[in-house]
């Protein structure tokens, strides 16, 4: 069960609060016009991460979580189902990419950073 595996502790942040920025609004709301879904829709509230097929984002090295993205837009990375991550990473531009990597990276058990 989820519940029984440990997972980052990470205060909600929900699908309500305000936005600023634009990693909080990729995160939280996504860019529907470009058919981005916000990134919570499957990686869980703050983050979070669901199951076994949504890997967690908050607490990850912005880094990290910036080259993953780099390594799908290149193509690099593409081993993902029905290419939900691929067709996301290249819907975003690289501004987009360090906001949100950084966004999910300042999502620490030290609470949200804001
Ligand atoms: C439609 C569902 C969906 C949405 C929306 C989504 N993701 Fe994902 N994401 C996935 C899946 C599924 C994986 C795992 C892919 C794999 O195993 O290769 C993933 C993996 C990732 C990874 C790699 C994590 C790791 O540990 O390697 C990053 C980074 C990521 N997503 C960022 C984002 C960002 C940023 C957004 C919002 C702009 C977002 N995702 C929105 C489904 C989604």
């Amino acid at each position: 069960m989820l519940a029984d595996k440990p997972g980052p502790q990470v205060e909600r942040v929900g699908r309500t609060s305000a936005v600023e920025g634009p990693g909080e609004t990729l995160a939280l709301r996504g860019a529907w016009e470009r058919n981005i879904p916000e990134c919570v829709a499957c990686h869980g509230p703050s983050g979070v991460g669901v199951g076994d097929a949504f890997p967690p984002l908050a607490g990850q090295s912005a880094q990290y979580l910036a080259s993953q993205l780099t390594a799908w837009r290149q193509g690099t990375r593409k081993n993902d189902p029905n290419d939900l991550m691929g067709h996301i990473a290249r819907s975003l531009t690289d501004d987009e990419v360090k906001a949100v990597s950084a966004y999910f990276a300042g999502l620490t058990d030290q609470g949200a950073a804001r």
